[in-house]
């Protein structure tokens, strides 16, 4: 008999719903929330408000494009964290309240493994999935780390930052160019058109394979601050050139301990997931590297790296099969690492 997975995601400012029929998409639905826009960063009971009114017609529209009626599901995995607790507390109660209406189980599911296990996800047209063990670098507003993946429930966290993600890199170094939030995206496509050897940062000496982007933020800070003082349309001028240069160091920073996990591991693929995986140099990056060492890259389609419910529905659907139910009682946690 079929598995057929509802997956439900509400940690941050997207509601989405998605269905997952024995591994294969059905549908994915996303309903971002713009009312953060002008705050500069998501308001965390603004987005809980938004979850609830988008959270019905998300999983109705999820079940009606999948093609099968909720009374068709096997079980609706949830996000239970980490994330903004009163956006968690929404899709939790949701699930639950659906799962008592319907007399199905519920699976919850640790969002970051859900990233993670993204790169599971078939689609018609592509079933190529890793093979364990793996190495996902996981890069995210608030994640930054080397994950080691020996199975869909067996993952180690190798390195993380110690201090700021790469995410909040990009976001926070935008912002001190004016650029809207979240500043990634922008740097992104300013950086398409500059010179990335133009400017140089620094870069952090941490021991393993931890991580550290806070003095490359202040680095940044400090450089256009004295620039400014000779030139007020300083940062106008050289936007490009700096989105650049930012970009860059942040690859480089992220490919450093990245190689020196491949190579400590020996594992011979390697993902990438999470906000920051949609960003065209990492990816370029991260595909050249495996070319040249002969690994296999796993990288996102863009519509899996940001957050979505079709990867809290594929780690929800694994959790299934080995009979990994949650309890009504669970309560959502804001924090919880791999
Ligand atoms: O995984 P995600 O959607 O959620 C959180 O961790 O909250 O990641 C969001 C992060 C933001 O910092 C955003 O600026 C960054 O991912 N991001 C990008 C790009 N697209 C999203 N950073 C650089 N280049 C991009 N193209």
């Amino acid at each position: 008999m079929s598995v057929i997975i509802l997956g439900i995601e509400s940690s941050c400012d997207d509601t989405s719903a998605a269905v997952i029929k024995d591994g294969l998409l059905l549908s994915n639905v996303i309903a971002s929330q713009s009312v953060h826009e002008e705050y500069g960063g998501v308001v965390p009971e603004l987005a809980s408000r938004a979850h609830q009114q988008n959270i019905v017609p998300v999983v109705d529209t999820a079940i009606k494009r999948a093609g099968i009626s909720k009374e068709d599901l096997s079980a609706i995995a949830f996000t239970r964290g980490p994330g903004l607790l009163g956006s968690l507390l929404v899709g939790t109660s949701f699930a639950k309240g659906l799962s008592l209406g319907l007399r199905k189980p519920i699976v919850d599911v640790n969002h970051l493994h859900g990233h993670v296990l993204s790169h599971f996800i078939r689609r018609e047209d592509n079933d190529e999935v890793p093979e364990y063990p793996f190495i996902c670098l996981l890069i995210s507003g608030g994640n930054s780390q080397i994950v080691l993946v020996r199975n869909y429930n067996d993952m180690e966290v190798l390195g993380q930052t110690i201090d700021d993600a790469a995410g909040e890199a990009f976001d926070k170094c935008a912002k001190v160019m004016g650029l809207p939030y979240p500043g990634g995206p922008h740097i992104d496509r300013l950086a398409a058109e500059g010179d990335a050897s133009k400017f140089k940062f620094a870069k952090p000496h941490i021991p393993g394979y931890d991580y550290s982007f806070s003095g490359l933020k202040t680095s940044f800070l400090y450089m256009l601050r004295d620039a400014k003082k000779l030139d007020p349309d300083f940062i106008e001028k050289n936007k490009a050139d700096l989105a650049a240069s930012l970009q860059r160091t942040i690859i480089e920073i992220l490919l450093d301990k990245l190689k020196k996990a491949v190579a400590d591991t020996g594992v011979k693929q390697v993902a990438i997931g999470g906000g920051v995986s949609a960003n065209s140099g990492v990816r370029q990056a991260i595909a050249d590297f495996c070319a040249q060492c002969r690994l296999k890259a796993f990288i996102p389609e863009r519509a899996f790296t940001t957050d979505n419910a079709a990867m809290v529905a594929i780690a929800g659907y694994y959790k299934y099969l080995t009979g990994d139910f949650c309890h009504y009682d669970a309560v959502p946690y804001a924090r919880v690492t791999i």
